[in-house]
């Protein structure tokens, strides 16, 4: 019988040490220049230490000109890299897997946050409840 506390290797080859995951919540806790702030580590450091087997972060952006809502954390180059480090190496504690969910919003993007406008693949509209622009279609 298979215990939600047993070890599971995945397809790819990696062992995550239970089967106990945290989904991916956005916590808006970057900084006014998009990086990580202390919070995060923090809060990663405790939910490792609470034995979790994988613990997906929240939206981390792939572009500062496309952000998915305030307070976005962005990976794009290595200004931030001894924050992201902190933040990988608490989250990582007893032995946890950290996983970062990588984003770009496309035309989810909220209308007036990005100043370039909403770029996405294809000039469709998302959805007529969503507070979106018309995207402009990537080049
Ligand atoms: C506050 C909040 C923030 C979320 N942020 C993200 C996110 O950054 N990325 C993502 O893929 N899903 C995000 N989600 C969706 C959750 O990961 C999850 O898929 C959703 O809550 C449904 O899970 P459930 O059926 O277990 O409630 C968020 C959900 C909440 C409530």
């Amino acid at each position: 019988m298979t215990a939600v506390t047993d070890p599971l290797t995945l397809p790819c080859g990696v062992t995550v040490k239970n089967r106990l995951l945290k989904g991916a919540m956005s916590e808006a806790l970057g900084t006014r220049d998009h990086a990580p702030r202390p919070e995060l580590p923090a809060l990663y450091a405790r939910w490792a230490r609470g034995g979790t087997g994988i613990l997906l972060t929240g939206n981390v952006m792939v572009d500062a000109r496309a952000l998915g809502e305030p307070g976005n954390v962005v990976l794009e180059d290595e200004r931030h890299l001894a924050d992201f480090h902190r933040w990988a190496v608490q989250g990582s504690r007893d032995g946890a897997a950290l996983w970062m969910q990588l984003n770009h919003p496309g035309k989810q993007a909220p209308r007036g946050l990005n100043a370039g406008g909403t770029v996405a693949p294809s000039a469709l509209p998302f959805r007529a409840d969503w507070p979106a622009p018309l995207p402009r279609r990537a080049s």
